[in-house]
C-alpha cells in the first residue's frame, strides 16, 4: 500500500528516521537508505559498530578519564528532539585525558533504546546489545558548535555508556525518568537540580573502554568521531528502562528501536584500555619470555 507514497521518496528528499518510525502516513528515508540524506552514512568508517572483544587490541596509553564540573547541579532543557530523549549540557562541563589529546567540552546526551526494556544499544559487544545506550556528545574547545566541529577529523568525542537491566530502581535517574511523561510527543521542558554525576558511571569504573575511530550514528554521519565505550555498565530497573517507550515520534507511533544497525569495521582498529586485563597480560608476558629463553640457557649451559 504504500508502493505509490515511496516513489515520493524517490523525488523528494524526506527526512531521515528510525525503522521504527515509518509508516505510510508518515513516509520518511530508514537507516538502509540514509546514504540518500547524506552521502556520508555510506562511508568507510562508520558508526556504531559490533566489537569483537577478541580482536581488540590493548594498549596502554589509554588512561582514564578527567571530567570537570561533572557534579556540579545545573538545569537544562530536556527535550523529545523526534528522534530520541536529549538533555543539552552546561558549557562548564569539561573532559580531559583518555588519551583525547586535548580538552573537549560537553554540548548535550541522548539515549537509544529498544522497546519496553528489550534490546536497544547501538554499539554489541560479541554480538550482545545492550537494553540502552547513552551518548554524552562533546566537541574540541576551540568550536562553538556540532557543524563546526565535524569538519574535523577529531573535532567530536562520543562517550558511551551501556545499560544493563538490574533488581531495583537506580534513584538517580528518577528525575529524568519522571519528566519523560511531560514530553511524550516532540517539546522541551527543564529538568533542575541535576549533574552529569548522577547520569554516568562512578569514576573508578571508567577506565576500561573500548575506543576506536568512527561518525555520527544519524545523518548528516559526519566521520569526525573519537568513539569510547565504557564496558561497566549502568544499571536500570525494567521498569525504568521500560518507561522510555512512552515517548512518542512525530508521526505519534512509540518512540522504541532508536538505534541504527551496526555498520562494516572496514578494516578499523578497536583498541581496549586494559584495566583489569593488565595484570594478567603481564604474566602472559613474563610466561612468554621464560618460554622463548629455555632454549638459549639451555643452550649456554
Ligand atoms: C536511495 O534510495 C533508493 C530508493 O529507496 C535506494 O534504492 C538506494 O539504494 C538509495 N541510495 C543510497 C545511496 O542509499
Ligand atoms: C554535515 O557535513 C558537512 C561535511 O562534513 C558539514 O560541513 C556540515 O556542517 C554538517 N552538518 C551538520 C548539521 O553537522
Ligand atoms: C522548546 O519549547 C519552546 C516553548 O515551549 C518552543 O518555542 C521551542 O521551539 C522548543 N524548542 C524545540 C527545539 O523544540
Ligand atoms: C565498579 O567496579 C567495581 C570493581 O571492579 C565493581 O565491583 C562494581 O560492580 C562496578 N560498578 C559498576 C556500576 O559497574
Ligand atoms: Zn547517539
Amino acid at each position: 500500500p504504500c508502493l505509490f507514497l515511496s516513489l515520493l521518496q524517490f523525488f523528494f528528499e524526506v527526512g531521515w528516521c528510525y525503522q521504527s518510525a515509518f509508516s505510510c502516513d508518515h513516509i520518511c528515508t530508514e537507516p538502509d537508505t540514509w546514504g540518500n540524506v547524506s552521502q556520508q552514512c555510506n562511508g568507510r568508517s562508520q558508526s556504531p559498530i559490533n566489537i569483537i572483544k577478541s580482536r581488540v587490541s590493548t594498549e596502554k596509553d589509554l588512561p582514564s578519564f578527567q571530567f570537570i564540573g561533572q557534579q556540579d547541579a545545573f538545569h537544562a532543557r530536556l527535550l523529545n528532539t523526534g528522534h530520541s530523549v536529549q538533555l543539552d549540557l552546561p558549557s562548564n562541563i569539561w573532559v580531559q585525558g583518555g588519551n583525547l589529546g586535548e580538552t573537549y567540552k560537553a554540548l548535550q546526551l541522548h539515549l537509544h533504546w529498544g522497546k519496553n526494556g528489550g534490546p536497544g544499544s547501538e554499539h554489541t559487544i560479541d554480538g550482545e546489545q545492550f537494553p540502552m545506550e547513552m551518548h554524552i556528545v562533546l566537541i574540541k574547545e576551540e568550536y562553538n558548535s556540532l557543524s563546526e566541529a565535524v569538519s574535523d577529523r577529531e573535532g567530536v568525542a562520543v562517550l558511551g555508556f551501556f545499560f544493563k537491566e538490574s533488581r531495583n530502581d537506580n534513584k538517580k535517574f528518577n528525575p529524568l525518568i519522571r519528566a519523560l511523561k511531560r514530553i511524550t510527543s516532540p517539546s522541551n521542558t527543564t529538568l533542575s537540580g541535576v549533574s552529569l554525576e548522577m547520569f554516568t558511571l562512578p569514576q573508578n569504573n571508567m577506565t576500561r573502554y573500548f575506543r576506536y575511530d568512527g561518525s555520527l550514528t544519524t545523518p548528516n554521519c559526519s566521520q569526525s568521531v573519537i568513539w569510547t565505550l565504557f564496558e561497566d555498565t549502568v544499571p536500570l530497573s525494567s521498569k525504568q528502562l521500560a518507561a522510555f517507550s512512552q515517548l512518542k515520534f512525530p508521526s505519534g507511533k512509540p518512540m522504541v528501536n532508536t538505534y541504527r544497525p551496526v555498520q562494516p569495521l572496514n578494516g578499523r582498529q578497536v583498541y581496549y584500555s586494559g584495566g583489569h586485563v593488565s595484570v594478567v597480560s603481564a604474566m602472559v608476558l613474563i610466561t612468554s619470555v621464560l618460554v622463548s629463553s629455555l632454549p638459549l640457557l639451555h643452550h649456554t649451559t
